[in-house]
């Protein structure tokens, strides 16, 4: 996605129709028109109102006009990619203790599709309880992009645990597969997120087409303009707590032509403050909130 004419790299021509019938199919695909507003981050869906990383949560989101599914990738023991956001499954995954508990790295795909990725939710929420959660699993990466296709855009976070050990790779390959290549249009509407700067230097390295955000951890200290100026030569943007956030920031941050999504904000009153600051976008676990607050909200680009 071009992030206000602040690509590090030149977009590359899109493949010619008749390279092959697969490319020519996909690249025809018609990427979504760029938001206007500040971007509305369903934070791993709309996990205010479902439970986090199941198709349940990605629908909710995309009823409520979210620009884009946030997603956290981690990889199986049998190198199979799936969204969830803990590197052990214990806090959101029922089922046998064999399947369902332990770190994610250490089950194989069908092990992990046992469980049950939404009782949680219901004993956490019993006043957002839905028996129907239940039945949600955790999804793999290649399912949710087949099941949403080029309907939405995807905010994916390679997760620290397993960055760097082939989780890129098998990324890159997801979206191969599903028609998000090097040349097709729709590429632009994936995002992709990390803790990790060598995860999103290799990321890069094999396929610098895709925008790339670093996120940084919350810090008692103001972030470093020097560290924003590293940043910048190989990202598009940053992904700074929320309670980071100022104008000085802002400022530093987009003469550096990157832009600034914040996480996580839900309250209205914070969602305002952060979108009366000029952030780019926010992650959220409430949508249905931000939605018709940044639509009030014109998006600023960061540079000229
Ligand atoms: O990706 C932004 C935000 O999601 C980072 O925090 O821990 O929720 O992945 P976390
Ligand atoms: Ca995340």
């Amino acid at each position: 996605m071009a992030l206000a004419g602040c690509s590090n790299d030149d977009p590359e021509p899109t493949a010619a129709s008749t390279t092959s019938t697969t490319v020519a199919t996909t690249t025809t695909l018609a990427a979504l028109d760029e938001p206007t507003r500040p971007w509305v981050i369903a934070h791993r869906g709309a996990s205010g109102l479902a439970p986090e990383h199941t198709f349940a949560s990605y629908d909710r989101a995309v009823q409520a006009g979210a620009d884009f599914i946030e997603l956290d990738i981690q990889l199986t023991s049998d190198r199979k990619l799936v969204v969830l956001h803990d590197p052990v499954l214990d806090r959101t995954a029922r089922g046998s203790a064999e399947n369902c508990t332990g770190s994610i790295d250490a089950h194989t795909l069908a092990q992990v599709e046992t469980c049950d990725a939404g009782t949680w939710f219901n004993e956490a929420n019993p006043d957002r309880a839905d028996p129907t959660f239940a039945d949600q699993r955790i999804p793999t990466l290649p399912a949710v992009l087949d099941r949403f296709g080029t309907d939405v855009r995807y905010y994916i976070e390679t997760k620290k645990l397993l960055a760097g050990k082939g989780m890129e790779e098998a990324l890159v390959e997801a979206l191969d597969a599903a028609g998000f290549t090097k040349t097709a249009s729709i590429s632009q509407q994936i995002v992709i997120q990390s803790f990790d700067a060598e995860s999103l230097r290799t990321v890069k390295r094999l396929r610098p087409d895709l925008t790339l955000v670093q996120l940084l951890y919350a810090s008692g200290e103001p972030i470093d303009p020097a560290t924003l100026g590293e940043i910048a030569s190989y990202a598009d943007g940053i992904g700074p707590s929320i309670s980071n956030v100022d104008e000085a920031l802002l400022t530093a941050a987009h003469e550096r032509c990157l832009v600034v999504h914040p996480y996580t904000a839900d309250d209205p009153a914070e969602l305002a403050k952060l979108l009366d600051l000029g952030v780019d976008g926010i992650f959220t676990n409430r949508p249905d909130t931000l939605a018709p607050l940044a639509d009030r909200h014109e998006l600023a680009a960061p540079c000229p």
